[in-house]
């Protein structure tokens, strides 16, 4: 069978809720999330199908519907089930679209252990398909007609494309700045997480001061969440993460660890130049200089700095929460979903 066959074959996700046990208090909840996105991918178009098929059978954390979740039930157990499902499920239409764009941007050809839709299908269907999600997740939204969460995932959006557009503008650039990295990964993780948590307040008619320190909440998972991930580009075993090592290295971004190690070579350190080259120009990159790199980023304490970093934002999260939110188990999961954030490996 060939491969786009194969994946055509396993269009319905019947994936496994994480064996996380923080998300025990929503298990019931995230299997309404998987029952309605499968509902909501179905198209006539067989395309269409296939590849949403193809992207939500492939897994995934499922971690913005959780942040959904938990943040509206931490503020009021009895809350309008079908419409937060709604909303848990259009965020993760949208995760899904800007995972297809992403991968044909970045023409990466394996993700959560799978190739990815643009390998199987080529660019142009993919890049369409992703728009059609985005459409799906817009329309969803709509149909509950709750503006305010129209309004939010509009923001997160904007936020999105713009993080992208920013992180192409500085790719290949070895002089890549602290503060540009985290204006990229602000807009292009941290916004939307924060974005997930915000539409949970609103949708538990949480008070101003509340919906705000969620909101926060979530801009600082998203700090830890994106860290955690670019550290496990360098550090993760392929077969848990799913992906090559040293992907970001290859597509010729900086991020924070190599960042942090590189603007202490002096100049004349020969790495300095050999890094600036592989970044400039990553058709020369081996696995013997990405090892070379991680030697470097390890001697430089780039991977320590980038764990502290990342260590700063889960207290930062936790301590958004803890005195702001009443004593609840979902309280408790969004502390773990913080830690969460920072200890995984995949
Ligand atoms: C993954 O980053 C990518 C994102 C978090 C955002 C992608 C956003 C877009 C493509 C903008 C368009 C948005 C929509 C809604 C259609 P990464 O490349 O660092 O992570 P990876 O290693 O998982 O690919
Ligand atoms: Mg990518």
């Amino acid at each position: 069978m060939s491969s786009v066959a194969a994946a055509q074959t396993n269009l319905e996700s019947d994936r496994p809720i994480p064996l996380v046990s923080f998300l025990d208090p929503i298990q019931a909840d995230l299997a309404a999330v998987e029952t309605k996105l499968n509902e909501e991918i179905r198209s006539d178009v067989r395309a269409a199908y296939a590849i949403s098929g193809h992207t939500l059978s492939a897994g995934g954390k499922r971690l913005r519907p959780a942040a959904v979740l938990l943040s509206a039930r931490s503020v009021k157990n009895a809350f309008p089930s079908q419409t937060v499902y709604a909303s848990a499920s259009a965020v993760e239409l949208i995760h899904m679209a800007s995972l297809i764009h992403d991968d044909v941007v970045d023409n990466t050809d394996e993700r959560r252990g799978r190739p990815t839709a643009n390998v199987i299908y080529g660019n142009q269907i993919s890049v369409l398909v992703g728009d059609y999600l985005l459409a799906k997740s817009i329309y969803l939204a709509a149909r509950e007609g709750v503006l305010e969460v129209i309004r939010i995932f509009s923001k997160v959006t904007v936020g999105l494309s713009e993080g992208e557009v920013l992180q192409i503008t500085a790719q290949g650039d070895p002089n890549t700045s602290e503060e540009t990295y985290f204006d990229i990964i602000k807009r292009k993780t941290a916004g939307f997480i924060a974005g997930c948590c915000e539409v949970g307040a609103v949708l538990s008619e949480a008070s101003p001061v509340v919906r705000q320190a969620l909101s926060d909440y979530g801009l600082s998972l998203g700090l830890a969440f994106q860290i955690a991930d670019d550290l496990l580009d360098f550090l993760g075993d392929p077969k848990v993460t799913g992906k090559p090592r040293g992907s970001d290295l290859r597509e010729g971004k900086m991020t924070l660890p190599l960042i942090a190690a590189y603007r202490q070579l002096g100049d004349e350190d020969i790495r300095k130049e050999q890094i600036a080259g592989w970044i400039q120009d990553p058709e020369t990159l081996t696995p013997e200089a990405i090892e070379q790199v991680v030697a470097t980023i390890h001697e430089f304490n780039g991977f320590e700095y980038a764990r502290a970093a990342a260590v700063r934002q889960v207290a930062e999260a936790q301590s958004q929460i803890t005195h702001l939110l009443p004593a609840s188990q979902y309280r408790d999961s969004l502390c773990s979903l913080a830690e969460y954030a920072l200890g995984r490996t995949s």
